[in-house]
Parts: structure tokens; sequence; C-alpha cells
């Protein structure tokens, strides 16, 4: 499943990413890539450990922990600490699959990569090219969203970074281990879920809207691994 969520960032936490990256050190990103992506990762990034990096960090999660779409979406069992890239220059990074298993540095915290996510932090206007290209059975899905917003997509699918050409892309980068690990299992409940959710709406807390709860709680119960 491929999906966009809006405005996760207050504009003031978004307000705030953006002044601290702009007076952060950034280092090549190549520091942290797996060895197939070294040859074709070329950004900055945020030291995995700096204090700029933890703080943001934090604010990333914070904003995620408020949003509903992102947890029906992903349901989230580990998120691995946000990072933050640069793109500028023509930097880009290739086609690639991100790594199975990312392990925190220092802290020994390990998540398995179901779901990969980017929260752009730049307006689409401030930089040309710089798209994320998603490759999945119904072809190449282009990205570009504004500041603010966050995609979600599949961490098995074969995705990259069009080169910049003009301008700056930042964004904060992350994987989520789910309670469902399989994408098509978690794309029924995420779309069960949202159909209730309309329902319950019209018509509010019939017998029907009930027992279709229950059914998705006995489906997650059924496919969820804690
Ligand atoms: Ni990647």
């Amino acid at each position: 499943m491929l999906l966009n969520i809006p405005d996760v960032l207050t504009p003031e936490e978004l307000a705030e990413c953006r002044s601290v990256l702009g007076e952060a050190e950034w280092v090549d990103g190549g520091a942290t890539a797996g060895f197939q992506s070294t040859l074709v990762k070329r950004n900055m990034q945020l030291p995995e450990a700096s204090p700029a990096a933890k703080r943001l960090g934090e604010v990333v999660l914070d904003a995620l922990s408020r949003n509903m779409l992102f947890s029906s979406a992903a349901l989230p069992a580990r998120i691995f600490p946000p990072l933050f890239n640069r793109y500028e220059s023509r930097q880009g990074f290739g086609n690639h699959v991100d790594n199975a298993i990312r392990q925190s540095s220092g802290s020994g915290f390990r998540v398995r990569t179901d779901i990969s996510a980017t929260l752009f932090l730049s307006a689409p206007d401030e930089y040309e090219g710089g798209e994320l290209v998603i490759d999945d059975t119904y072809g190449a899905h282009s990205v570009k969203l504004p500041a603010g917003h966050l995609v979600l997509y599949p961490a098995s699918s074969l995705h990259r970074v069009e080169p910049v050409t003009r301008g700056a892309r930042t964004a904060s980068f992350f994987w989520i281990q789910s309670l469902v690990r399989e994408d098509a299992q978690r794309s029924l409940l995420f779309d069960m879920d949202m159909a209730i959710v309309r329902l319950r709406r019209q018509i509010g807390d019939d017998e029907a809207v009930l027992a279709l709860t229950g059914v998705y709680h006995n489906l997650l119960r059924r496919w969820a691994t804690v």
C-alpha cells in the first residue's frame, strides 16, 4: 500500500524542524548505507546520534502518535528513530530496496522494516527534481508532497530519489515494524477500518457497525504479532 498522509506536522512543528535543520551539521549520507546502496546513494544526512536528530526525531514521533490515519495504516509495533536527509546540487539516490533490518547505532534497538516512510520538510517549489519514485506491480509512482506531509510505502519496494537539479530537498525518513507484517493483510485492515469510520459517521453505532468492528478486531487478533 502506498499512502499519502497530509499535515502530519503542525505549522509550528514544521517551522521548528526547518529552523533546526537550517543550522545543523550535515555529513555524507553514504556513511549509513548498506553495501548495494552505497553505490547509488548521494546525499547528506544528520548524524544519527546528534542532538538535532534526537530532538527532531521526538517531534516527528510525537506527531505520529496523535495521527489516527498513520496508526490505522501502519499498525506500528516499533518505529525506527527518525533520520533526516538533504539532497542538493544534483544529488539523488538510485534504485534500491531498503535493508530488511535496521539497528539503531549504540542502543541496539532493532526494527524489521515492514514499511518505509518519508516526511517531506521542503515545499515542492523550493526544489526541482527530488521526486521519490516507488515501483509496485501497477508501475512507477512519483511522489513529491507538500512540507509536513508523509508518504508510507512497503519497505520491500524498489525505489529511488531523482536528482535534485535546483534548490534543496530536506526530509525525515524512517521505518516501521508493523504488528501486521504482510502488506496485503495490513491494507485490508486499513480499508475496513476506514469504511467502518465512514459508516459510523453516516448511521451511528448501528448493530451492523458493531458487528463489522468486531470482525476488524478479530482479523487483527488473527494476524497481529506482538
Ligand atoms: Ni530507501
